[in-house]
């Protein structure tokens, strides 16, 4: 290993107003550096578009953190990483393959589209919740509680259990402030795998018209364990959550920034699905990148990393790249070609893209039809992010025409 650790991770990097500009300096002092990223464990960031993107289908690359035990072994407070992964997200080949095709298998597009009425009918319920009010929190009121609930619905959560679901969610995406938020976070995180297990249980005896119960048949025939099944539908409810949740909110106040995008986007709805991408290239939820494992020594960039060693694939810095996107840092509903990488590339690109793209078009387009005269109460750039380790918004608060 021939560089140095030569920067750190800021801790207020998703929160900065601008976080870009630290990863275009990491940019521009080379295509791989070293860092020491959260965890204080040393690893190495790429950054280029071309790089980044390669990467994403290199099978040297791994998800599957047993690669890296070692450096996470470094810190005491990390358990050896010696258990073989149970959700995709983290799973090599073969696992990986068998646990998305039978995760895919359920999750289709069909799925997806039949989610259509029950989404719009969310977004109009929690909008009547606080119509007649003429203010809100559209992060608090509406982005967060929305993806919640359809993922509800994906699985087959029954409507008793709603309550119980929604708390553990927002318990677990509530940001850690000191070592006791942190342990109240990892309670419901072991107390939402604990009620997804039990849901999983229930799907056995009674099978719904749901994900889970096809996963459950997929159970039956062998394909996955139980550990497995209750790990994708946590997998689907983590991934699918804070990340949807913080597009809702960054698309409308990127929408309420620039008046003349909401003026397009009024006079034609086909305009948004083009402005979601854009804004999700521009200040998507990722900011840092996805973790990958060195199983071999690699060479990216002429920089030859190690066998065994952490490698953040950073999707923000891909996405301003220079190199890739002409002006980069400039807003552009009309940009060609916007190959963004904020859902991934290759064999983890985010399964549930058409999911959060039809919430993302749908809760936006409801919102400007119900509320038309929406502003916000402060300045767009006097929003506050909220501390944690994906970018979205603290609050939106909007004041409107109350309506009854
Ligand atoms: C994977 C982003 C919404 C389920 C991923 C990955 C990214 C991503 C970057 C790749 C991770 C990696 O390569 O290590 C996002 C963003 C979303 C979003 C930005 C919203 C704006 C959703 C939703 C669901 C979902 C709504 C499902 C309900 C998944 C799953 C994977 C994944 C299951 C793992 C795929 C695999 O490992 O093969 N997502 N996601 N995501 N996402 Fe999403």
């Amino acid at each position: 290993m021939t560089q140095t650790v030569t920067h750190s991770v800021p801790d207020d990097l998703e929160r900065r107003p601008d976080p870009y500009p630290w990863l275009e300096e990491l940019r521009a002092a080379g295509p791989v550096r070293r860092l020491r990223i959260r965890g204080d464990f040393d690893a190495w960031i790429v950054t280029r578009y071309d790089d980044v993107r390669r990467a994403l289908t290199d099978p040297r690359l791994s998800s599957d953190q047993r690669h890296a035990a070692d450096v996470y072994a470094a810190n005491p407070l990390f358990r050896r990483k010696t258990d073989k992964p149970t959700s995709m997200l983290l799973a090599e080949a073969p696992d990986h393959g068998r646990l998305r095709g039978a995760v895919s298998r359920a999750f289709t597009a069909r799925r997806v589209e039949l989610l259509r009425p029950r989404i719009q009918e969310i977004a109009d319920g929690l909008i009547d919740a606080f119509a007649a009010r003429g203010t809100a929190d559209l992060v608090g009121e509406y982005a967060f509680p929305l993806p919640i609930e359809v993922i509800c619905e994906l699985l087959g959560v029954p409507a008793d259990d709603h309550d119980r679901f929604r708390d553990l969610s927002a318990k677990v995406v509530t940001p850690a402030r000191d070592p006791a938020g942190m342990g109240a976070i990892v309670l419901a995180f072991e107390q939402l795998k604990a009620y997804v297990r039990e849901l999983v249980a229930r799907k056995y005896v009674e099978r719904g018209n749901d994900l889970l119960s096809e996963l459950v048949e997929a159970g039956e025939a062998g394909v996955l364990s139980d550990e497995e099944i209750a790990a994708s539908g946590v997998l689907l409810l983590v991934g699918g959550h804070e990340t949807t949740a913080n597009l809702i909110g960054t698309s409308i106040r990127l929408l309420l920034r620039h008046p003349e995008h909401l003026a397009a986007v009024r006079a034609d709805p086909a305009v948004l699905p083009r402005a979601i991408e854009e804004y999700m290239r521009i200040d998507g939820p990722n900011v840092l990148g996805v973790y990958r494992h060195t199983t071999e020594d690699v060479t990216i960039g002429g920089v030859t990393i190690p066998r065994g060693q952490i490698v953040v694939l950073s999707i923000s810095a891909a996405n301003h790249d220079p190199d890739r996107f002409e002006r980069p840092g400039l807003v552009d509903l009309d940009r060609p070609d916007n190959a963004h990488l904020s859902f991934g590339h290759g064999m983890h690109y985010c399964l549930g893209a058409p999911l959060a793209r039809l919430e993302g078009d749908l809760a936006i387009a409801t919102i400007l039809r119900r509320l038309p005269d929406l502003r916000l109460v402060v300045a767009p750039d006097e929003l506050v992010w909220r501390p944690a380790v994906l970018r979205g918004l603290e609050s939106l608060p909007i004041q409107f025409s109350a309506t009854t």
